[in-house]
Formats: structure tokens, sequence, C-alpha cells
């Protein structure tokens, strides 16, 4: 039997992974800070992660930021992005002292003529003063596309986190090209996880939870999906989707998760279509008026279809000129990361 409903999963196989996590926010609230670094491949399930770290921090300020391909280039975007809800709800007294130095980066906008030490400097005196109020927990994802300057910082922090309630927890893909910075703070992390595909026996819960598919179905199409998925949770679910979709046939998994978008992409209009292509080659920092431009669709047209889209779980309904997950968005675009591209892993054998 299918369900219709398809849940958001509880994290399998993890235990490790969040016992790590909770032991280095129980020392940094004692006040012996530590940076972790969680390293692996789109879709392994380091975001999920982080979320669930941020669920269990009631004693910390948390501050939390995600790379943006946006901003790469801008020094300090991310320590910027990072910080500056915490700045603006604080007393301005966290600048007493050498956090001063970080001043400009956050009521001056981009200035070029500031030294980099300087500001490494200020912003690790900011963060101290910040922990001083409440321990600090600093989570930053996506950080292969954070600019240089700010991994620099993340680095310099990291090794002068002794003695001060500050958890830095980084997450990052691997075999993604990355600044030489972000190995350079993996290399300085006190802690490095590397999140495991999951096992054959959590691959089939997770289906069976996701896609309602009864034991017999379960059995058909476990091996091709084992096998396709590698276990990558991302390719899972969204496998299991697929499954449980109204139609799909249990000999139909899908090769590749190309295969897999473009069967549902096929099931909505030719206007949801145009504005998923526009949408993934727009990216993330584009307006939703230069999407519906780009997919040449009226705006009464571009309504319903970002509806039938947000229906089909491809975009998100929280912010519709996002995908659901950003490897959506590059299957869509065509441009999977090498590392899960099915063309080379994840082909059926003939
Ligand atoms: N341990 C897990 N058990 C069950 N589902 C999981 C697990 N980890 C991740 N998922 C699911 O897999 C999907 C991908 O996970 P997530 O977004 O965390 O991956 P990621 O490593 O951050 O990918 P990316 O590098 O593309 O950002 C999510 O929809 C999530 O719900
Ligand atoms: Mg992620």
């Amino acid at each position: 039997m299918r369900s219709a409903g398809v849940g958001s999963p509880v994290l399998m196989e993890r235990d490790d992974e969040l016992r790590i996590l909770t032991d280095v926010l129980a020392r940094a609230a004692d006040g012996d800070g530590e940076a972790v670094v969680v390293r692996g491949p789109a879709g392994i399930g380091k975001t999920s992660l982080l979320e669930a770290l941020a669920q269990r921090n009631e004693q910390f300020r948390t501050c939390r930021y995600r790379g943006r391909d946006s901003e790469a280039g801008q020094p300090f975007a991310a320590m910027v992005g990072l910080l500056d809800q915490a700045v603006f709800d604080t007393d301005p007294a966290v600048f007493r002292g050498a956090s001063a130095l970080s001043l400009p980066l956050f009521f001056e906008g981009e200035r070029t003529d500031l030294h980099e030490f300087q500001l490494l400097h200020g912003l690790h005196w900011l963060t101290i003063s910040l922990s001083e109020q409440r321990p600090l927990l600093l989570i930053v994802d996506d950080a292969q596309l954070a600019d240089p300057q700010s991994l620099r910082f993340l680095r310099y922090l990291a090794d002068r986190l002794a003695g001060h309630p500050i958890a830095v927890v980084v997450a990052a893909r691997s075999a993604t090209p990355a600044p030489p910075e972000l190995d350079e703070l993996t290399g300085a992390a006190h802690r490095r996880l590397e999140p495991q595909p999951l096992s054959p026996d959590a691959t089939r819960d997770l289906v069976a939870t996701l896609s309602g598919l009864d034991d017999h179905a379960l059995d058909v199409v476990l091996p091709a999906l084992t096998e396709r998925t590698g276990g990558n949770p991302f390719y899972v679910c969204e496998f299991a989707r697929h499954l449980a979709a109204r139609g799909a046939r249990l000999d139909e998994v899908p090769a590749t998760i190309v295969e897999s978008t473009d069967r549902r992409l096929a099931t909505v209009g030719r206007a949801a279509r145009s504005i998923a292509v526009a949408a993934a080659t727009l990216g993330e920092s584009a307006a939703l008026g230069d999407i519906v431009e780009l997919a040449r669709v009226s705006t009464a047209e571009a309504t319903s279809a970002i509806d039938e889209l947000i229906g089909s779980e491809l975009l998100d309904p929280t912010d519709p000129r996002h995908f659901r997950h950003p490897l959506l968005r590059d299957a869509v675009a065509g441009t999977v990361p090498p590392v899960i591209d099915s063309t080379s892993h994840f082909v059926p054998h003939s």
C-alpha cells in the first residue's frame, strides 16, 4: 500500500555524530570552546546534523549562516552575515576594547582600506565579548562558498577557543572546488566529522517511512534503490518520494537524480517547467521578477506555475525562488556535482 503523505524523516544512524556535537556543546558551556568541521559529499546530511544541533542548545546564543555563491568575493561577508543579528541585538558596549576594530565591518559597509589582521583581531574580541553574556554557538553551513577572509577568521578563532564558552560548528561539501582556507580550517578543527552513507537496513526503514510501500514492494525496489543511491540520504529521500508519487511503477526506480527530477518536471505544465529552469539558471539570489521574465510567462501563469512546482516538491514553499534542496537546483540546471552525479557513480549495471 502507498501512502500519499511524505513526512520529514528523523535522522538515522547519526547517534555518534550527535553525541560528539552534544559533548562539544557541554564542554563549551563549561568554558572550554572547540571547533568542529563536518565534511561530506552533497546530500550526505550535513545541514540536517546542524539543524538537529541548533535544536538542542537552549543555553547558547546561536548565530547561523549559510554560504552563498554571490558572497564568495566579498571579504568577511560570511562573518558579517553570521554575527550581525547578535551585534544589533546587543548592548553597544560589546564593541569596547579591541572589538571596536571590527566596527567598520558592521557599520560602514565594504571597506578596502582596513588591514586584515586588525579585522581578525577585532572579530576575535567581538566573539569573546558576545560569549561573556551567554555561551555562543556559531554555525556556518555550506562553508565551501564562504569568502576566504571569513574562513581565515574561523581558523584564527579555532586556535583561540580554549577558556572561552564558544562552540564553532562548520559544515562544507567535500570533493567540491573550495578555497584552500577551508582545508586549513578543517585541519585546525578540534574534531572532524564525516557522516557516512546509510546502511541498507536504514535505507529500507527510510524508504518505508517516506513511501509507505509494504514489505513486498520494498523487496522489489530496494536492490536497485540501494545501488543507485549508495545510501546517500538525499537520494534515498528523493527516490522514495518518487515511489510514493501516484502512478510510479515499482520497476521504475530512477537511475539518476537528473532522471528523477526530469520525470517530476514532466508531470508539471509548460509554464512551470520554464519557471523551474529559469530559477535554476539564475540561482538563489535572483529576484522573482527576473525568473518570471526569463521564463517568458505571464504573471498569472507564473503564480499557478509556482504553486504547481511547490506541490511537486521542487520549489521551497517558504521562498519559491529557491529549490527545496540545492541538489534539485543542480539537477534542473544540469550541474550536479561530480561526486554524486549518477553518470559516474550510480549507473545501473546492464
Ligand atoms: N541521517 C539521515 N536520516 C534520514 N534522512 C536524512 C539523514 N540525513 C539527511 N537526511 C535527508 O537527506 C536530505 C539531504 O540532507 P542534507 O540537506 O542535510 O544534506 P547536505 O549534506 O547538507 O547536502 P548539501 O551538501 O547539498 O548541502 C534531507 O532532505 C534530509 O532530510
Ligand atoms: Mg546542506
